[in-house]
């Protein structure tokens, strides 16, 4: 037994080091036993907690797997459940909002998206006000290498350090900002949109957007964003890109399939159906 070269090993550091071991057994055991997915519209965690996550098919760093509690458990379609640490500081992440940070005054946040993250209402910029941060932080991460090439965010994400990333995500989750709904739209084509929303489309072979969107788009830490209150002409240009392949972001490879399976026109009634919902942190 290795313990045996200890000098001097003693009885009281043997059963010590037996009643960790045990105890660090019973915490994988609770581990095992999380649900794989939150309850729907659930809050998890503030936004600088620890978060876990497991990238489809991407083996983690070793330095991101947390030793740390508060893990979650997120299996991913045909892979064995990973940890992976989400460590953001909403404090710090202020620095990179007010244009402090790497990017420097021209890449400050607020000028687009809002201090608060209430984003515009004329569909250039997205609301970003209590989206998952780990979400968020994907994002960034995703505009800097290439997976979601965008003009304007790409070159600024590709400044950041990957703290500064890690910090705005973390800001913005944490953010609240006031819904100003626009003007209801003709009620018959929220209606269709609706439908597609709530219950999917068969026709088209389209799984209900609720589903992984949670009830009333509310969204689903970590990874699933809210649509709630986002902007319809934002979430529009999205699954445009996803049906054109140009963007490579999504962790289930689901969303490039559903916004080829539905039309222009069933796109533009759904995103509007959600646009009109009120958000989280509002
Ligand atoms: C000059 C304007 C501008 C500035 C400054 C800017 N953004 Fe953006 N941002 C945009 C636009 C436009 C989009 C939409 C991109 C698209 O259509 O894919 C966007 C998208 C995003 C998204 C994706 C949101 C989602 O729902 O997927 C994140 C995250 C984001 N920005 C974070 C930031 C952060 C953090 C900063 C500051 C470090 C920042 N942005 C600075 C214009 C800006
Ligand atoms: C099987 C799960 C699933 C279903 C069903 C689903 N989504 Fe998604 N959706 C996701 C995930 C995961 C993301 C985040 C992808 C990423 O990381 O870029 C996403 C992202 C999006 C975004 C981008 C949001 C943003 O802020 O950029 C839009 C818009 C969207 N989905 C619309 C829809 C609509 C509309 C439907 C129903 C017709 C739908 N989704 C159904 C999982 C799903």
């Amino acid at each position: 037994m290795s313990a045996g070269r200890i000098r001097p090993p003693g009885g009281a550091l043997l059963l010590i080091v037996a009643v960790i071991a045990l105890a660090g057994a019973a915490a994988l055991a609770v581990i095992a036993q999380m649900p794989s997915r939150p309850a729907p519209g659930a809050t998890l965690q503030p936004a600088n907690a620890p978060l876990a996550r497991a990238e489809a098919g991407r083996p983690a760093p070793a330095t991101a797997i947390p030793t740390t509690a508060n893990p979650e458990v997120i299996p991913e379609i045909g892979a064995a459940p990973l940890f992976v640490a989400f460590e953001g500081d909403p404090r710090a992440g202020q620095r990179a909002v007010m244009g402090a940070a790497s990017g420097g005054p021209d890449a400050a946040c607020f000028k687009c998206h809002g201090v608060a993250g209430e984003g515009d209402s004329v569909g250039a910029f997205p609301r970003l006000a209590g989206q998952p941060a780990y979400y968020l932080y994907r994002q960034l991460t995703s505009f800097a290498d290439g997976r979601r090439p965008h003009d304007i965010m790409s070159p600024i994400a590709a400044q950041m350090t990957e703290q500064e990333r890690r910090d705005a995500a973390a800001y913005y989750a944490a953010a609240r900002a006031p819904f100003r709904p626009l003007p209801p739209g003709d009620p018959k084509l929220l209606q269709l949109g609706g439908r597609i929303a709530i219950a999917g489309s068969q026709a088209r072979g389209v799984q209900a957007c609720v589903g992984c969107h949670g009830p009333d788009g509310l969204g689903v830490p970590p990874d699933t964003p809210y649509l709630a209150g986002q902007d319809a002409a934002y979430m529009e240009a999205q699954l445009q890109r996803w049906s054109e392949g140009r963007r490579d972001t999504d962790p289930l490879g689901v969303m490039a399939d559903i916004a080829r399976r539905l039309s222009p026109q069933e796109r533009q009634w759904v995103v509007r159906y959600f646009a009109a919902l009120p958000p989280p942190a509002s």
